[in-house]
């Protein structure tokens, strides 16, 4: 997919589509902003006037409860007006409909569009037929990308581990094959020169040519997250497989479940981290999903300031496209 369309010629983001396109400058400037934007929300009036008179819709083709919410509350706490739609409908990208619904929106002159679809490059084609003054933030689509997730699960890196990449050893575990947040996480992983980057799932549910995206690739948990400074865990995406690649829930929990006992082989400040929503008792047990290592709900918290800080960077370039 070409991403180029997302950087305007000064360098600036214009929509935020893929963390491919965006060179390390970029991210770093974007999680800079999101720390800045993560004191608003610590305030007591949890505002700033930075998009006032703005209007935002979130544009969700398919079913979201975190990404949405955290999109909204967002816009809400830049001052934005935000209008929430879903529309549930099935999947391919119907070139006139979207269209339509596109441009009656357009109409109403809406400033951005923070769009979530079931296919891969939904949010790229909205890119390519919106107004020049109107920008389109990806959140998530298919199995492709899911940048902010991604820009979230970095931020909340960094601010456990700091910002020395090079000496981590980040494990990602689960279904690598449909989830398009660790495709997104594996790129901003690399873009920060992380020491090393794994993934660790059945063969079942790895994509084919995994090392090509820079990763070491491993079949066996324990072995997989030995002294791993962070694992990230992902959810069996039931709804995307095809057939039996799984042979039961229970299986994958007795080999892939990260327990309290298996986690012994990580770093003892080991880092547990999940993009929710999380299928406790298969993925891993509460008990390390509420345990001392665990950032998840601290995950979701970040989400905001991250989700502010793209939503005012593409905004603004909206703001220098007049001058
Ligand atoms: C992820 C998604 O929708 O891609 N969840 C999320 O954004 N909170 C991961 C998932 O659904 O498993």
């Amino acid at each position: 997919m070409n991403n180029s369309r997302q950087i305007d010629r000064h360098g600036r983001l214009r929509h935020f589509l893929s963390i491919e396109g965006l060179n390390r400058k970029l991210l770093t400037d974007i999680l800079d902003a999101a720390e800045s934007f993560s004191g608003v929300t610590e305030q007591t009036v949890k505002k700033v006037p930075l998009l006032r008179g703005k209007t935002i819709v979130n544009l969700f083709f398919e079913a979201s409860t975190r990404t949405r919410t955290t999109f909204e509350l967002a816009a809400k706490r830049l001052s934005a007006d935000i209008l929430n739609i879903n529309i549930t409908q099935s999947s391919t990208v119907k070139g006139e409909t979207l269209l339509d619904t596109l441009r009656n929106l357009e109409a109403m002159h809406v400033d951005m569009f923070v769009v979530r679809h079931a296919d891969s490059g939904a949010a790229h084609f909205i890119a390519d037929h919106v107004a020049p003054h109107v920008s389109v933030i990806n959140a998530g689509d298919g199995r492709h990308a899911h940048p902010t997730q991604a820009l979230l699960d970095i931020f909340t890196i960094r601010r456990v581990k700091g910002p020395d990449f090079g000496r981590l050893r980040v494990a990602i575990v689960g279904d690598i094959m449909h989830s398009r947040v660790a495709r997104s996480q594996i790129h901003a992983l690399n873009l920060l020169n992380t020491g090393e980057i794994r993934i660790v799932a059945p063969k079942t549910l790895t994509p084919a040519h995994a090392e090509s995206l820079g990763v070491h690739v491993f079949h066996e948990l324990r072995k997989g997250i030995e002294d791993a400074d962070v694992i990230i865990m992902l959810r069996l995406q039931r709804e995307r497989m095809q057939g039996a690649l799984l042979p039961s829930e229970h299986e994958y929990y007795e080999l892939f479940g990260v327990t309290e006992a298996k986690l012994a082989a990580a770093k003892p400040d080991v880092t547990i981290m999940h993009p929710g929503p999380i299928n406790r008792g298969v993925e891993m047990d509460s008990e390390v999903a509420d345990g001392p290592h665990s950032v998840i709900l601290a995950q979701v918290t970040h989400g905001i300031a991250v989700r502010m800080a793209v939503m005012s960077m593409a905004m603004h370039h909206k703001e220098s496209a007049t001058e």
